[in-house]
């Protein structure tokens, strides 16, 4: 069974497939198309963090494809009326995909043990595939699909979607550069994961000019990840000389453009003027969490059998 427990469970087709059925799908829906690839399927969510961009992109997602999503709140019991063993192999019996948001990687890992239907990483401590997808995409996009050797630099926090966005980077030739703190860079076990993966041209460190200077998109997120919140005084002093306004804008090249996972915290990690700003790509960004989970679900679909070819897919045009 496939699942994307992370962007590790996908390797470089599988990557460019993704996006390429997002793109048509895209397109797709942009002429009034809805293809029902996924009519009478259901996909049930299970969230232990908050979202508006996950829940209501993949909610959204399934409606659109013909199918329908469950939230599952409190009252299914999820980690307390049964153990997780129980409530995944049960929702296995019912639905056709699950996606869970989180605390700990590992619950991720278990629900998928089980292959009881297959499971959608929807972001954990560790890692944010489907924003990596939708990330991907908008750079796509913006750049017309000629991606290597141009350069991502992310300015913060070396978190979840630091790891996701660092492996995707590796899938479509970016350069990635981490502009951090020392204590907030990415791990060496970290980065010698990355190595197993497709070649990643990546560097990180503490002098944010030098990572700045040659980038074609800047990226930065919450200095605070949630389940972080008591660290929250030390990071804010941390990260202060990171954020990303326009006197850090004045020192990439005229061309580079700014993206955010958003829920932003203006005026932290990021200034209004920058968001706000012509170059700021973030809101098309957010758009693309719906087109990028469309083609990861059609995807899923394919190599899970639940459709017998991918015709009705790649027969869209793009
Ligand atoms: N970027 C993102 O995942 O947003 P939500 O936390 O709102 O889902
Ligand atoms: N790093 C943030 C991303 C939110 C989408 C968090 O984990 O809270």
């Amino acid at each position: 069974m496939k699942h994307l427990r992370n962007l590790v469970d996908l390797n470089v087709d599988d990557f460019h497939t993704i996006l390429d059925w997002s793109l048509r799908l895209k397109a797709s829906l942009a002429k009034g198309h809805r293809p029902d690839l996924l009519k009478n399927h259901t996909c049930a969510l299970v969230f232990e963090k908050a979202s508006l961009r996950t829940r209501v992109s993949f909610e959204t997602a399934m409606a659109q494809l013909g199918g329908t999503a469950l939230y599952l709140t409190g009252d299914a019991g999820w980690r307390e009326r049964e153990t997780i063993a129980d409530f995944v192999r049960v929702l296995g019996e019912y639905c056709d995909f699950l996606v869970c948001r989180a605390f700990s990687q590992s619950t991720i890992e278990e629900l998928a043990s089980y292959n009881a239907l297959p499971i959608i990483n929807g972001l954990t401590d560790q890692s944010h595939p489907c924003q990596a997808l939708a990330d991907i995409l908008t750079i796509h996009e913006h750049l017309g699909g000629k991606l290597k050797g141009r350069q991502l630099t992310f300015v913060g926090d070396g978190n979840n979607v630091v790891r996701s966005l660092a492996r995707a980077c590796g899938y479509v030739g970016l350069r990635f550069r981490l502009a951090s703190p020392k204590q907030y860079q990415l791990p060496e076990d970290f980065i010698e994961e990355l190595r197993e993966g497709p070649p990643l041209d990546f560097d990180q460190d503490e002098n944010i000019e030098k990572m700045v200077r040659d980038a074609d998109f800047l990226y930065t997120d919450v200095w605070t990840s949630m389940g972080q919140e008591s660290e929250n005084d030390a990071r804010k002093r941390a990260f202060a000389p990171y954020q990303l306004n326009e006197q850090l804008m004045s020192k990439a090249p005229e061309r580079c453009r700014v993206l955010h996972c958003l829920p932003a915290r203006r005026g932290l990690e990021i200034t209004n003027e920058v968001i706000d700003s012509p170059k700021s790509l973030v809101f098309p960004q957010a758009g693309n969490r719906l087109h990028a989970q469309k083609g990861l679900l059609a995807w899923l679909a394919v190599e899970n059998n639940y459709l017998a070819s991918a015709a009705p897919i790649t027969n869209l045009p793009r």
